[in-house]
Formats: C-alpha cells, structure tokens, sequence
C-alpha cells in the first residue's frame, strides 16, 4: 500500500513545529517544508526519535514561484491524508514605506501558496474521500488593519477561501478548516519587525488542541482562545474604517 502522509508548510519553527509534533503522536508520516534546511531537519530528527514515524524535510521557498509549482506538481503524485497550509507572515508598516519584494513574497506565501497546495491535495483527497485541509489564517482576518494592511487582507482572503471550500467539499468526506489565532508565542513578531506588540499570547499548543477540536466538528473556522474570539466577535459591531484606524493602538496597548 501506498505510505500516506501528513504535510506542515512553515514547520521550521513556532506553530508549525507544534501542528507537526501532533500529528507525529497520532501517528502520522510527515513532510516538513519551509526554507531553512537545517531548522527543518532538527525538528525532523526529533519527531523521527520521539515518535518512530516517517519524516522528510523539503527546503523551499513557497513565495517563489518555481519552488512552489514543484512542491505542488510532487504534493499532486503523493498520498496526503492531512495538509496543514501554516507557513506565513507579517510586514508592518504603512504600504508606502513597505519595500515591493517583500509584500509580494507575503502575498504569494499566504494566499498564493495556501490556494495552490491545496488545489494539489484536493483530487486525491476527494477520490479516497476522506483528508484534511487546515489552513492557518488569523483574528486579523475578520477586519482590515491599519499598518498592517496586506497582512489582514491575505488572512481575510485564507478565511473566505476556507469556508468557501468547507462549503464545496460538504459530504465529500474531505474537511478543511480555517483557524485563527491570535497573539502567539512565536517568533511571529520579531520576524515582523516589532516584538513589543500583542504581549499577551497563547502558546502554539493551544491553538493546535483548539484545532484539532475544531476539525473532529466538522466546523469551517476556528478561532483560538476565549479573549480572542470575543474581540473578533465585537470588531463585527464596529465600523470597518474605525476598526482597521484603531487597530495599531490596540495593538501596542494588548
Ligand atoms: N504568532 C502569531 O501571533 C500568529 C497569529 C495569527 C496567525 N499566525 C500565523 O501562523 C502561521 C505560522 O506563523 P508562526 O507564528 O509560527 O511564526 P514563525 O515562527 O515565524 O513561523 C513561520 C513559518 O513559516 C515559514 N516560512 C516563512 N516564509 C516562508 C517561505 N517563503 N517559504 C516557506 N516557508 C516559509 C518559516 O520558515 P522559514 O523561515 O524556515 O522558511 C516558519 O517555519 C503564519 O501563517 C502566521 O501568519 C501567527
């Protein structure tokens, strides 16, 4: 029989490291892909050591795009019972001041590679009827932000995408899941260029236990965590231009 396998985007560190840790404990062969190749392999070592499963490490850059056709033309001929879509990131910043690369490569990474990996996965998954689909967004899907503009429109773009295709797959026996997080202790922030923002944070297991729950319910989006879920609740009360103004100063004062 064909081995199947569970792939985390971004399991060079912070969530992605967490979401593939689980899956080892339930069992699940792994292929672990972000860019820093002996990151990737630490944590591969120590799943293969820990928990006697299969582990390989891919080192690609998904915001290119030949690396990220590859990945998907090899994801499309292999057997994925689980795609977890976690790799991604943050610029702040006001657009102007933003350089171009960078919010390009942020675009292609968060929405570009999510759609497509997962547009990978999908026909196999859909033949055996049965797979997942998780894709990492965010709390800063459900307003526009001020500073971080580009960064709140991908994640609203990996939520609409989600439900959408939790929608489409109803009954297939493939689930796909959105999950949101908010503030984690990751290097999320640092990497962003401004670590003294959202102090209060919840560890990357908690998302992965609020995730793995969520999935078992069949539910198209998650959001971490009861502080969390009521601030993405209350931003639907307010008006969007207001939201998206006060979110810098939320931001430095959580
Ligand atoms: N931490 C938070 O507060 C928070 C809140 C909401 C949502 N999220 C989301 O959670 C996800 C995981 O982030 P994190 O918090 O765990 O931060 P992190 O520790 O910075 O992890 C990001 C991961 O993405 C990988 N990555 C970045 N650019 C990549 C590229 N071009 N190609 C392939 N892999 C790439 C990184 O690995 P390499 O650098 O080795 O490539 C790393 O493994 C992201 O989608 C983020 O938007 C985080």
């Amino acid at each position: 029989m064909q081995t199947e396998w569970a792939v985390v985007t971004g399991s060079s560190s912070g969530l992605g490291v967490a979401y593939a840790d689980r899956l080892a404990q339930q069992g699940a062969n792994l292929i672990l892909a972000a860019r820093r190749a002996e990151l990737l392999e630490e944590v591969a070592a120590d799943l293969r050591h820990r928990h006697g499963v299969r582990v390989e490490t891919r080192p690609v850059d998904l915001a290119l795009e030949p690396d990220r056709t590859a990945f998907a033309d090899e994801l499309s001929a292999t057997s994925v019972h689980t795609l977890v879509n976690n790799a991604g990131f943050g610029t702040v910043g006001k657009l102007a001041e933003l350089r171009r690369d960078r919010i390009a490569e942020e675009v292609a990474l968060n929405a570009g590679a999510v759609t497509e990996l997962a547009h990978a996965v999908l026909p196999g998954m859909v033949a055996r009827r049965r797979g997942a689909i998780i894709n990492v967004a965010s709390t800063a899907a459900f307003q526009a932000m001020s500073t971080m503009a580009v960064y709140s429109a991908t994640k609203a773009y990996v939520l609409q995408f989600s439900v959408g295709l939790w929608a489409e797959l109803h009954g297939s026996g493939v689930r796909v899941l959105a999950v949101c997080p908010g503030p984690t202790a990751t290097r999320f922030f640092a990497y962003a260029g401004d670590d003294a923002m959202l102090k209060q944070r919840r560890q990357p297991e908690q998302v992965v236990d609020t995730t793995f729950r969520a999935l078992e319910a069949h539910k198209p989006f998650v959001v971490d965590g009861a502080r969390n879920r009521a601030v993405a609740f209350a931003t639907r009360f307010a008006p969007r231009g207001v939201a998206a103004r006060i979110a810098p100063t939320f931001m430095k004062l959580t």
